[in-house]
């Protein structure tokens, strides 16, 4: 497992973190840090991933670095505590804002989708504006939460989504997956969101690229997960699109890696067919 997750994650450490970003950084590529540790079950372990983003910002300001940070709920405690999670949350952001950085909330798997907006949503109306959310094009009421947000004109990281949903809540064929995203990009540069368009597959790629000709680049960006499709990153790049890597770094690499396998056993062949062609010199 250490093997196959290696060019997925940077690292047990956050000067793993560091050093990878600082080679992505001189790649021209930005980056967003996510620290591993899912799931918490307690109030001191959701405190330690806290403390350890905090970590993250300040090192980000000391070494300059073009990243911001990207956080999964749970972490903070979701499940254990929303009141603790909320607080975690907004104390992470004013940190992120006073040194003006940004935190993207990372969107987990369906039963977190109406706290995480409630959170967003609330982080708003305190007026804090460097946060954004993440929409997953899989799950049927996307279409809904894209209207019902439109009035924040939210900073929104686009993608498939990578959680097991059941075909009640979630569409199940790829092209149908592939036309709601489309689909939902649309709608979320009619409104003026700004959007992350987080993506490696070539189709969508190739749509979100005849959109965002003609927008600025303040309005958009590409994301791609470290070791994902680097080539194709460095393309977009060279192309003049702005372009940020996601970048996990932690000691629970393992659980994470096993997690996504477990969520999703089609991985294991994306991971094995990554690897062979990173063997052969392909990406
Ligand atoms: P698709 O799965 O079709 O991949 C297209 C091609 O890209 C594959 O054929 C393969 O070549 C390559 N590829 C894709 N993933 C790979 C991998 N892991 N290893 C090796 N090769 C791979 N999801 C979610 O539910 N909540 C979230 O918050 C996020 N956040 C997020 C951030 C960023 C920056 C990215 C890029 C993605 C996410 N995701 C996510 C995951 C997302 O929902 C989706 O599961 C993956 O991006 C895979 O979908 P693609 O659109 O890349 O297409």
């Amino acid at each position: 497992m250490r093997r196959v997750s290696a060019p997925y994650i940077a690292g047990p450490t956050l000067d793993d973190a560091r050093r990878t970003v600082v080679s992505l950084n001189a790649e021209g590529k930005r980056a967003t840090i996510d620290v591993l540790g899912e799931e918490v079950h307690s109030e001191a372990e959701a405190q330690a991933i806290a403390a350890a983003y905090a970590d993250v910002l300040a090192a980000i300001a000391t070494d300059g670095l073009d990243a911001n940070v990207s956080v999964k709920l749970t972490g903070l405690g979701l499940k254990v505590d929303v009141d603790l999670c909320r607080s975690l949350l907004e104390t992470l952001v004013r940190d992120a804002a006073a040194r003006g950085s940004f935190v993207r909330i990372d969107m987990e798997d369906a039963s977190c989708v109406d706290d995480t907006l409630a959170l967003y949503r609330s982080l708003r109306a305190a007026g804090l504006e460097n946060v954004g959310i993440v929409l997953q094009a899989y799950l049927k009421r996307t279409h809904t939460d894209i209207a019902d947000l439109r009035d924040l004109r939210p900073s929104v990281r686009l993608c498939k989504g990578i959680y097991v949903e059941p075909s009640s809540i979630a569409f199940q064929d790829h092209e149908v997956v592939r036309r709601s995203f489309v689909s939902c990009l649309d709608t979320l540069f009619e409104g003026g969101s700004r959007v992350a368009i987080a993506t490696h597959d070539e189709s969508l790629l190739g749509e979100s690229l005849a959109r965002v000709a003609s927008l600025a680049h303040g309005a958009y960006e590409f994301q791609m997960l470290l070791g994902v499709r680097e080539s194709r990153a460095g393309e977009l790049v060279a192309a003049g699109h702005p372009l940020r890597v996601y970048v996990p770094y932690g000691q629970r690499w393992y659980e994470y890696s096993l997690r996504r396998l477990q969520e999703n056993p089609q991985m294991a062949g994306v991971i094995a067919r990554a690897t062979l062609a990173r063997a052969i010199g392909r990406s």
